[in-house]
């Protein structure tokens, strides 16, 4: 049987990654929605031939007309943190919808620990990464519990994109224009790194081979790094040396009052720990490298640090 999968966000990262792998692979179809069809990520979308309708994850009528025919569903949802109880409704939406058209396949793109966000050290039952994970964890039990005959839950790690526009000016202010981050980070840090398309390359083997990722659970990740690598790989190409200020505790217990940024670089200290990179490996899919990422990305590399 042919397998046709409605991905989410095909628009965006993740589900832009999932959309290029299925389109080297001739025997899977892909559907989706966005909301606005004259995006050039919509264009570039329909030009490559995917069933792209304009349609919306809070329209369930779209969302009907979008999955007809889809044999298994590409879940990843953006939270909301002024509305936490978004991102379930919506994966509720999705799920509905997808049990009514016959998909027998659910894998969702989850989130490091969201299955355990309070085992993690710098654990703040009221942070905003909390209220991401839990939102996260909310839709893992309701994919877990669906009832579908396979299922898979993706947890991937920090997306190199983020070492890009336009999510780089959030996650490290100073970088682009001065060369420098004040960061909540230590110095010996290290990064589980992945590469969005690892996360479409993950997606796209559990839904050619349900049975072997059946009820499979797990966190992924490309390459591990220290994040000095990581700033110093920014650095080359930027051609200029980035200067990382580490914050005492002290700073980081004052700026935090005004600051929840520095909450969400608590929680990535210890992200490293999540993963295992021998159970990743044992997979057998290939892992992409932080310098492989700069290199095909080297257009929106160029755009974000003005070379
Ligand atoms: N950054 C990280 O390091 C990291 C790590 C782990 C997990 N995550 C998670 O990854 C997720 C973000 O994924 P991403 O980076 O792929 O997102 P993204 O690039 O921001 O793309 C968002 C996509 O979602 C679509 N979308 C949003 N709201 C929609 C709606 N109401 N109806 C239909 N489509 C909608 C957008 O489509 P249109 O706008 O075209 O309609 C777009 O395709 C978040 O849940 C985040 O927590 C991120």
């Amino acid at each position: 049987m042919s397998t046709t999968i409605f991905v989410c966000g095909a628009t965006g990262t993740q589900g832009g990654a999932l959309i290029n792998n299925i389109l080297g692979s001739p025997s899977v179809k892909a559907h989706a929605v966005a909301r606005d069809l004259s995006t050039p990520a919509s264009l570039s979308l329909l030009a490559a031939g995917v069933t792209l309708f304009q349609g919306d994850f809070n329209d369930e009528a779209s969302l009907r007309t979008a999955m007809h025919g889809c044999t298994a569903l590409f879940i990843n949802l953006m939270p909301n943190l002024a509305d936490v109880t978004q991102e379930l409704a919506q994966a509720q939406r999705l799920l509905s919808v997808a049990r009514e058209v016959g998909v027998t396949h659910v894998v969702y793109s989850s989130g490091f620990s969201a299955d355990h966000p309070e085992r993690r050290r710098h654990y703040d039952p009221n942070g905003f990464v909390t209220k991401l994970l839990f939102s996260k964890q909310r839709v893992e039990s309701a994919v877990r519990t669906a009832g579908f005959k396979y299922y898979t839950i993706i947890r991937p790690g920090n997306f190199m994109t983020n070492m890009l526009a336009p999510h780089v000016g959030v996650m490290y202010a100073g970088l682009v224009e001065k060369a420098e981050i004040t960061t909540a980070f230590t110095r010996d840090m290290v990064l589980p790194m992945i590469d969005p398309n690892d996360i479409g390359r993950f997606a796209l083997a559990a839904f050619l081979q349900p049975a072997r990722f059946n009820a499979q659970e797990f966190e992924i990740a490309s390459e591990l790094m220290p994040f000095e690598d990581v700033v110093k790989a920014i650095g080359r190409v930027m051609g200029r040396e980035v200067k990382i200020n580490y914050l005492s505790q002290e700073d980081i217990d004052e700026q935090i009052k005004t600051n929840p940024f520095l909450g969400g670089q608590l929680m990535m200290r210890d992200m490293v720990e999540c993963v295992d990179m021998d159970k990743v490996r044992a997979w057998g899919i290939p892992l992409g490298t932080f310098g492989e990422f700069l290199e095909r990305e080297s257009g929106r590399v160029k755009t974000t640090y003005g070379l």
